[in-house]
């Protein structure tokens, strides 16, 4: 049995409503200065919205959205991701982990402001709140993991903590991998871009991560972060960067785009990207990776 999986991700969701001035006056000031220059209009929420009309029918399977589905983690703007995003279905169809931009400020890290807002796509009810999540899709296992800390202003790296990764190892003890295709979600892009890029921006023990993910089996690595797409192989293990699912911009190797990834027990069987037409307002397809 095979399931169809998009994957969508940094659709930086921006919504300043009802913030009062001084909740700028930290880490959020560089952000804010940003957002008022040319990230502005950068990924609009129509492009998100058609992405949910695309992928609200029974066209795929489940949908995993890898990170930065904010700006600058205010309320205001996970409460609205939350919105957009909740007519593709619940736990069972659509799976998120936190990106840096979600977790922007220590305050916002430290009240587990995402897991308040996208804890239910995450765990079922009940369950502990740890990462890294597990679902068990049948023939695809989804494993899903925090890189996502607060850092000090113009940093974005992120670090996959030791208990997340002895925690999959203990999942793979169990067998909770067998059986089926291990797929791994985290935010930060493994492959590296050039030593200060990765001191600044990069997954700091992004090694760690991928050895811990090929001793339990997993077999694909899906991020986010950067937002241009990007593929690559380490150790066995395909590791596929989608790219910003949202980027308004003309320049082809930007445009926003998503993936749609058929899977069975195997592996990978086929990668449609689809990647959006300003034209017709849809993203078109299907272009094979
Ligand atoms: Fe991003
Ligand atoms: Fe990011």
């Amino acid at each position: 049995m095979s399931l169809r999986i998009a994957h969508v991700s940094d659709v930086h969701v921006l919504d300043l409503t009802g913030t009062k001035p001084w909740r700028f006056l930290n880490k959020r000031i560089t952000g804010l200065a940003n957002l008022m220059g040319a990230r502005k209009a950068a990924h609009p929420h129509s492009m998100l919205e058609q992405i949910v009309r695309e992928l609200e029918g029974d066209d795929v399977d489940h949908v995993i959205i890898s990170g930065d589905l904010s700006n600058l983690a205010l309320e205001s703007e996970l409460s609205r991701a939350r919105e957009l995003v909740k007519p593709l279905g619940g736990f069972d169809r659509v799976s998120v982990v936190p990106g840096n931009h979600d977790v922007y400020t220590r305050g916002a890290q430290r009240s587990r402001r995402f897991e308040r807002f996208f804890g239910d796509l995450m765990w079922r009810g009940g369950e502990a709140q740890a990462y890294p999540w597990f679902k068990d899709l049948g023939p695809v296992k989804l494993v899903g993991f925090s890189s996502a800390n607060a850092t000090a202003p113009l940093f974005a790296h992120g670090h996959v903590a030791r208990a997340q990764l002895d925690r999959l190892a203990s999942l793979h003890r169990e067998g909770a991998l067998d059986g089926g295709f291990g797929v791994g979600v985290v935010h930060h892009n493994l492959h590296r871009r050039g030593r200060r890029k990765d001191w600044m921006h990069g997954l700091r023990n992004r090694d760690e991560l991928v050895a811990a993910c090929k001793s339990a089996g997993v077999g694909l690595i899906l991020h986010g972060h950067t937002h241009v797409s990007n593929r690559f192989e380490q150790d066995g293990i395909a590791i596929v960067g989608s790219g910003s699912s949202t980027w308004s911009s003309p320049e082809p190797r930007h445009t926003g785009r998503y993936n749609v990834y058929t899977v069975d027990e195997g592996g990978v069987r086929d990668t449609e990207v689809r990647v959006f037409d300003a034209g017709t307002g849809a993203f078109g397809g299907p272009a094979r990776a």
